[in-house]
């Protein structure tokens, strides 16, 4: 009699907790991704390791850039990268998630950054790396599933690493160095809005080279104000007001209509959004933002 009891229930949990990791995969439709998994022999380990897995929808893979589609086809080792960097040892339910925490992912020295954003109707949603959670908490036998929006790819460095390696950004740059806020730039957590080296050409343009002061005060206002203390991806923003580092002087962001491009103080587009860095995420814009302080405006008037 128990033991009939045991086995009824154990029947229960078993089909509580669906099949594998593979076989739930299958089932959400993540036909992509299983089939990369299995290209480059991950499919194994998805069948007996115990496993969180973040699982990129079918479209999540359509919508890459040609060129990350052409990378990840043409390099086996960047795939792998990506792909371990997908999943976490152990479980991960969504009630887990604390925002701006790191968790570690199966691609060694990487780590995923998880944030809880508000939605319009205040309802709170997670975000991995900047990719929004669509399904949570899909139970496996041996592990656990969550649908996820985008592809994530892992921070290739901090703020400063990535404004080094761009060939963008000099004139930004330059700008950190001369305000000596190398440091600063390497270990502040949050968003940097980093302006191209065109748009720092326009601001000369308007106001003169030489007026421009990097290593003075309004330089180095000019710089904090580019940094939100708050990691804030694409996925999470909203119409409103952010604080910058700059003594939390506020700066506005706008969202278009539909949700696909964002302005900063009705000045600057956002034309590359969401690079994932180790301390936050950058989105690259096409002016350079100026604290109020120093707006030909406000010294006029
Ligand atoms: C395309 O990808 C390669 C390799 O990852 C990278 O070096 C290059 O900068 C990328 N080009 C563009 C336009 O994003
Ligand atoms: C794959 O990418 C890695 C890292 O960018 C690079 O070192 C390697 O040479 C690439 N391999 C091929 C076959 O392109
Ligand atoms: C943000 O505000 C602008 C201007 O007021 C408006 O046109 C836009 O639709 C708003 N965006 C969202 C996502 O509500």
């Amino acid at each position: 009699m128990a033991l009939r009891f045991i086995f009824a229930v154990a029947c229960v949990i078993s089909l509580a907790r669906g099949g594998t990791l593979v076989e739930e995969a299958a089932k959400l439709g993540a036909t992509t991704a299983l089939d990369l998994l299995k290209q480059v022999g991950l499919d194994k380990t998805l069948e007996t390791d115990y496993l969180t897995l973040f699982l990129p929808t079918n479209q999540a893979f359509a919508d890459m850039s040609d060129n990350l589609s052409k990378t990840l086809a043409s390099n086996e080792s960047v795939l792998t990268g990506v792909l371990l960097f997908h999943a976490t040892s152990g479980i991960f339910r969504a009630q887990d998630a604390v925002d701006d925490m790191l968790i570690e992912s199966k691609l060694p020295a990487s780590k995923i950054r998880v944030n809880t954003y508000d939605d319009a109707n205040n309802a709170v949603f997670i975000t991995l790396n900047g990719a929004k959670v669509l399904q949570a908490d899909v139970l496996a036998s041996n592990g656990i599933v969550h649908l996820i929006d985008r592809v994530m790819l892992p921070p290739l460095g901090n703020f400063y690493d990535l404004i080094s390696m761009s060939d963008i950004h000099k004139t930004l740059k330059k700008l950190i160095d001369d305000a000596g806020f190398q440091q600063l730039i390497q270990t502040s957590k949050g968003t940097l809005f980093a302006p191209t080296d065109s748009a720092f050409e326009a601001l000369f343009a308007r106001v003169g080279r030489d007026n421009v002061d990097f290593a003075g005060l309004a330089g180095k206002e000019s710089t904090l104000y580019h940094i939100l203390p708050k990691v804030l991806y694409s996925s999470g923003a909203m119409n409103g007001t952010y604080t910058t580092y700059n003594m939390g002087e506020k700066l506005t962001v706008t969202i278009s209509a539909d949700g696909n491009s964002a302005m900063i103080d009705n000045m600057a587009n956002v034309i590359v959004s969401d690079i994932p860095a180790t301390n936050g995420v950058i989105h690259v814009i096409d002016k350079v933002l100026v604290p109020k302080a120093y707006r030909p405006d406000t010294i006029v008037g």
